[in-house]
């Protein structure tokens, strides 16, 4: 996972090359994605909303303009390794009074820091393979007794887009990389369609084992597993996270909101960092239907324009 890529023999590039455009066309075929609009400007939709302090000096998302890719960040002077933070899991959102609108949006969970520099490439790497390796040896819940190994992430630490899952399917759990059963497949699909490369953004799950016959975690395994997270997005610290599904969504944010309400909404991480919730992919192969996908591709599109990119045009 951390390990720089080897460079591409050329037939394996073509292979890749071929499988990115099948992807692509079965996604788009899948959807009908060309006739569908793009939503709202997330600017103006961020705009909109309340920029929470990350900390003393409020600190805000810069400007999108400002943002380069990631390995271009300016290098950052190395802090001391940080291992798994002990940091209390956050509290669940207080009920509302009888007859007080509860508080929208819901608090981002505060276990991570952004107030920090980004890292350089090198030092991601560097953290990360410590987090890894710390997430290996993990007993803190039940969870790990029925693992045949963690799912740490995959993909590229410099990433700008970082996309949030559940946790480990029996493929996952079997592979030791997250997303690389059915729902995986189709995830790539979304991603060859927003014309990025499946390398080149970075995953990782709320939870890093295996739930038994695939349940959701419990609220705490969340608690457990998610400071894991959270350290390995301030690590990264992507443009835009996406949040696949409701326990993503819960995960990331800590708001308990039904998914079909929020997806294509955006909603900021830490008073920094974007995050656009859409449906699971699990969701869209149990449904089958051109709506959720269509839907979920309104989302991504969204992502892009966040990004400064477009769809690449049907080859
Ligand atoms: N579903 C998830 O949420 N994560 C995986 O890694 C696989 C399936």
């Amino acid at each position: 996972m951390t390990q720089q890529p080897a460079p591409l023999d050329p037939r394996e590039e073509l292979r890749e090359l071929t499988s990115s455009v099948r992807a692509w066309v079965e996604w788009h075929g899948d959807c009908g994605a060309e006739l569908l609009p793009v939503e709202d400007s997330p600017e103006a939709v961020l705009g909109s909303l309340e920029r929470r302090p990350a900390g003393p000096k409020g600190r805000q998302r810069p400007a999108a303009p400002e943002r380069t890719h990631a390995a271009s960040r300016p290098a950052f002077e190395a802090p001391p390794v940080r291992n798994v933070p002990e940091r209390p899991a956050p509290p669940p959102p207080a009920p509302a009074p009888p007859g007080v609108a509860p508080a929208a949006p819901a608090r981002a969970a505060p276990t991570a820091t952004l107030e920090a520099p980004p890292l350089g490439l090198q030092e991601r790497r560097a953290r990360l393979s410590v987090l890894a390796e710390t997430v290996k040896n993990c007993t803190r819940c039940g969870l790990h007794a029925g693992r045949q190994q963690t799912v740490f992430s995959r993909g590229d630490p410099g990433a700008e887009l970082c996309f949030v899952g559940e946790g480990p399917g029996a493929d996952e759990d079997a592979q030791g990389e997250p997303f690389v059963g059915k729902a995986g497949q189709l995830l790539d699909k979304m991603i060859a369609a927003m014309g990025l490369r499946r390398d080149e953004v970075y995953i990782a799950n709320c939870v890093k084992c295996r739930p038994p016959n695939n349940r959701t975690p419990e609220a705490p395994e969340m608690a457990s597993c998610m400071p894991y997270l959270h350290e390995q997005l301030e690590v990264i610290r992507p443009r835009v996270i996406v949040a696949l599904g409701a326990t993503a969504l819960r995960g990331v944010m800590g708001t308990t909101e039904g998914i079909t309400k929020v997806r294509g909404t955006w909603r900021l991480y830490q008073g920094a960092i974007p995050v656009m919730p859409t449906f699971h992919p699990s969701y869209v192969l149990r449904m089958e239907t051109k709506e959720v996908r269509g839907m979920v591709w309104s989302d991504l599109q969204q992502v892009l324009k966040e990004l400064g990119r477009s769809p690449p045009a049907r080859p």
